[in-house]
């Protein structure tokens, strides 16, 4: 039996930002990021090799753990500078026409009523291909900039964002679909029968309606979402179209992926509705020889400098890591943490009292090791997902900063059309719209 399609997504992990404005394969990056051609590129070429969607990363803040102040980030331009996810996605939606659009708000940051009126816009803009990426936004200093005392417990943060959800999507259907009739003779643009207001009263939100704005082509924007904790998971179940979740072994990836249709289901929808991608961060080369040694020369940068991982996890775990010694190993300070920054960022350093920072910055490198040739990466994308019945991949090129030119042309040129040959993913898109593309298969 020929083993079934699955769905490609790319991740652009620190959004619209200089990303390896560093690396031997820069191109323009540190000059041109501002401008957006390079992501508008990157998003032209995945429409080219069929990709589902482009996920734009956002945040609001300039972080400032890793030695209790900016300069590793402000020097790395790591989370900062780094331009709003919605407006590239705009500039995107214009120079594509199949690609779905994710961008990052957050339910902690934005406004529902403003949420759900950019998003229909987003819609409208690319002809049916937005996408809004759900994040609960956990960081302190993010907060402090939104005029809050403090961050919200992680508990409620997801409570707050479930209604936040349920608002939005309230609000998008506060116009019934066919409510713009464009009518000369009765002089009538919008039909006033088939507008409605809401009067929505939460625990966190109110909001009268309706939104002054009209569904887009999906009525829904797509709805994607990435948590792992419990509360993440179950919120994902729920509301969400498309899940990112961070690769795992089989059992792991198989019993999140049940837990996950299970919870869809028991929300009234059919498992099928919800598509959980695999986050896969490939290092491909020529040959085997060839991609290990270029992941072993990343390993042994990463060994002596691992200054910018360090700073880039003090900032998702809230830990300053500069305060450890690098080769002392870590003894038992991740049980000790009751986070209630992002949870599942803690949990890799469970379990692992026995290892030093060092170390612990390089597994981190090989924490989805698939290196190799196209051919055998194709191999084991395809191996893994039969293995978990699994509904595809979120590509994250190099976890701390991003793609480079390089790597996207061994992606897009390599490996995709080796997957195509196998027939596991599309050559051509079905649909217009994101959604439907998304759900096709
Ligand atoms: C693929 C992926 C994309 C994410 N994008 C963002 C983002 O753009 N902004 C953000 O604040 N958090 C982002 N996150 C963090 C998640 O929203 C979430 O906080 C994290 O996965 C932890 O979930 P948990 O709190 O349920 O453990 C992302 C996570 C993943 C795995």
């Amino acid at each position: 039996m020929s083993p079934k399609m699955f769905h490609l997504a790319w991740f652009l992990n620190q959004g619209w930002g200089p990303g390896q404005w560093q690396s031997t394969w820069r191109g323009q990056m540190g000059k041109e990021w501002y401008t957006g051609k390079a992501y508008i590129d990157l998003a032209r070429r995945l429409e080219s090799a069929g990709f589902d969607y482009l996920l734009i990363e956002d945040s609001n803040y300039t972080a400032e753990i890793y030695g209790g102040n900016r300069d590793a980030y402000l020097r790395a331009g790591y989370s900062t500078p780094k331009l709003d996810a919605t407006v590239l996605a705009a500039a995107v939606a214009q120079h594509t026409s199949r690609l779905g659009i994710a961008a990052t708000m957050s339910t902690t940051e934005w406004n529902p009523y403003m949420l759900a009126r950019h998003m229909q816009s987003l819609d409208q803009i690319s002809n049916g291909r937005a996408g809004w990426n759900i994040v609960t936004g956990g960081a302190k200093l993010s907060a402090a900039n939104m005029g809050y005392d403090d961050r919200l417990p992680h508990a409620e943060r997801y409570a707050r964002a479930d209604e936040f959800t349920d608002l939005v999507r309230k609000l998008w259907n506060t116009w019934e679909h066919d409510a713009l009739i464009t009518d000369l003779a009765t002089k009538s643009l919008v039909d006033p029968d088939k507008v409605h207001s809401l009067d929505f009263e939460g625990q966190w939100f109110k909001s009268r309606g309706p939104l002054n704005t009209p569904p887009g082509p999906q009525l829904e924007p797509v709805i994607t979402q990435a948590g792992s904790s419990p509360a993440g998971r179950a919120f994902g179940g729920k509301h969400a179209d498309t899940i990112l979740a961070g690769g795992g072994t089989i059992e792991q990836n198989r019993e999140y992926l049940q837990h996950v249709r299970a919870t869809a289901v028991e929300n009234g929808r059919k498992a099928t509705d919800v598509k959980v991608l695999f986050i896969v961060s490939p290092w491909l080369g020529d040959t085997e020889q060839e991609a290990q040694a270029s992941f072993q020369r990343a390993e042994a940068a990463r060994r002596d400098d691992p200054t910018t991982w360090l700073a880039s996890t003090s900032a998702v775990t809230g830990v300053d890591f500069s305060t450890f010694d690098l080769d002392t190993p870590l003894g038992s300070f991740a049980d000790e943490i009751d986070s209630e920054h992002v949870k599942s960022a803690i949990e890799q350093f469970r379990g692992q009292s026995d290892k030093t920072l060092r170390e612990l910055s390089v597994l981190a490198l090989g924490r989805r090791p698939m290196i190799g040739t196209p051919e055998q990466i194709a191999d084991r994308m395809i191996e893994m997902n039969e293995a978990v019945d699994g509904d595809g991949y979120l590509f994250e090129l190099n976890q701390a900063t991003q793609f480079n030119a390089r790597m996207l042309a061994e992606v897009i040129d390599g490996l995709v059309p080796e997957l195509q040959s196998r027939g596991v993913v599309r050559t051509e898109y079905e649909f217009e719209r994101f959604k439907d593309n998304l759900l096709a298969y």
